[in-house]
């Protein structure tokens, strides 16, 4: 086989950051009507990271952008990419804030929103502009702060999701390092808008001259059709990136999916025929963490050695939009805490 000397995004560094507070099954059992028992046998969530007053998706942005510098041995990145659905502010984004905070005022810097499919679109994102001569290293940050647009009383939505950030950086090398991304596959599908929504804060309810309903401002899903899809997205997903790197499903060491529900990963494990002990698991700990879910299983999952240099690895994501991604890489060597 020759070597593939084509230019490529290689990943260099990675950092995690979660909000100290956490909320247990049993703390949310005492606010609503709910159980552990139900969560746990229903989404596989134990517990997870919730932000406290004073915080902000910027805040947690900045401290895994700062780790993951430090992890690729420093700052001299020349874009910042910020995956996030929950921004600090509807205008403007977020990206420049927090790179300013991290000592890159004058780099590029800007939001992705593709919700869930945020991380792995960002990392296409910097890959193409790595790919293309635009850009050398990538600050890719995945960030959000979903409990911030979850309604109270809704006991579904409260029980799955919780507030983290990831973060890589990328670098340009080539396509046969360890640690190059590539092939992507990615895809959207906007008929399933409704099926995941936050209905008011944008311009159409803005534009609509009808007053505002409180209940609109808040997250709601409908959990059934997201499950199927999700389970579906992922694994066809999964399928097409395999057969565009010339992959088989038995290369692969790992699966990072998506953490939204463990239920949910279980069943793209029967889909594919592949044991479920090769797919990274850390929902229990963290619930639905949006843009940040993929980074943050990477990162528990090479910081506890469950995923090591030489791992060849399939990450596949699926959320609101509808919208997924899936790529490939194998693990590189990469400081990790
Ligand atoms: N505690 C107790 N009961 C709950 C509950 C909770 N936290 N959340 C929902 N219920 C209730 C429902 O109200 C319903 O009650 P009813 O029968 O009296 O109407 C019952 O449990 C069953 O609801 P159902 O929606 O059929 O449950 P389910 O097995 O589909 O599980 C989800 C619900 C939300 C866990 C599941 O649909 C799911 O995981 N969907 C995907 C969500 C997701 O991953 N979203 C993000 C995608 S990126």
């Amino acid at each position: 086989m020759t070597a593939d000397h084509r230019r490529a995004a290689v990943l260099c560094g990675i950092g995690t950051w979660l909000p100290p507070r956490v909320v247990t099954n049993d703390e949310l059992a005492r606010q609503l009507d709910t159980s552990d028992e139900w969560i746990r046998k229903r989404t596989g969530i134990r517990e997870r990271r919730v932000i406290e007053p004073g915080m902000s998706t910027s805040v947690l942005a900045v401290e895994a952008g700062a780790r993951a510098l430090k992890s690729a041995g420093g700052a001299d990145v020349d874009l910042v990419i910020v995956a996030t659905t929950t921004p600090d502010h509807p205008c403007p984004s977020t990206a420049p804030e927090v790179a300013s905070r991290l000592g890159l005022s004058g780099v590029p810097a800007f939001d992705l929103n593709a919700v869930c499919a945020g991380f792995v679109y960002a990392l296409a994102t910097a890959a193409g502009h790595i790919a293309a001569g635009i850009a050398e290293r990538v600050l890719v940050i995945g960030a959000d702060t979903f409990t911030t647009v979850l309604n109270p009383e809704d006991r579904t939505t409260a029980a799955i999701f919780g507030d983290g950030a990831g973060a890589v950086v990328l670098r340009a090398g080539t396509a046969d390092e360890p640690g190059a991304l590539g092939p992507f596959d990615l895809g959207s599908d906007g008929t399933g808008a409704d099926l995941l929504i936050v209905p008011a804060g944008g311009s159409e309810q803005r534009g609509s001259g009808r007053p505002l309903d409180p209940a609109d401002v808040h997250f709601r899903m409908d959990g059934q059709p997201v499950f199927r899809n999700a389970v579906a997205r992922m694994s066809e997903s999964a399928g097409k990136v395999l057969d565009n790197a010339g992959w088989r499903l038995e290369d692969v060491d790992r699966f990072a999916c998506h953490q939204a529900n463990a239920r949910i990963i279980g069943a793209v494990a029967r889909n594919l025929r592949v044991p479920e002990e090769r797919f990274l698991l850390n929902v229990d700990r963290v619930g639905n963490t949006v843009a940040a879910s993929i980074p943050l299983v990477l990162g528990d999952a090479a910081a506890a050695g469950e995923l090591v240099p030489g791992n060849r690895v399939l990450v596949t994501s699926f959320g609101a939009g509808l919208g997924w991604g899936s790529t490939v890489l194998t693990w590189p060597e990469l400081v990790v805490e």
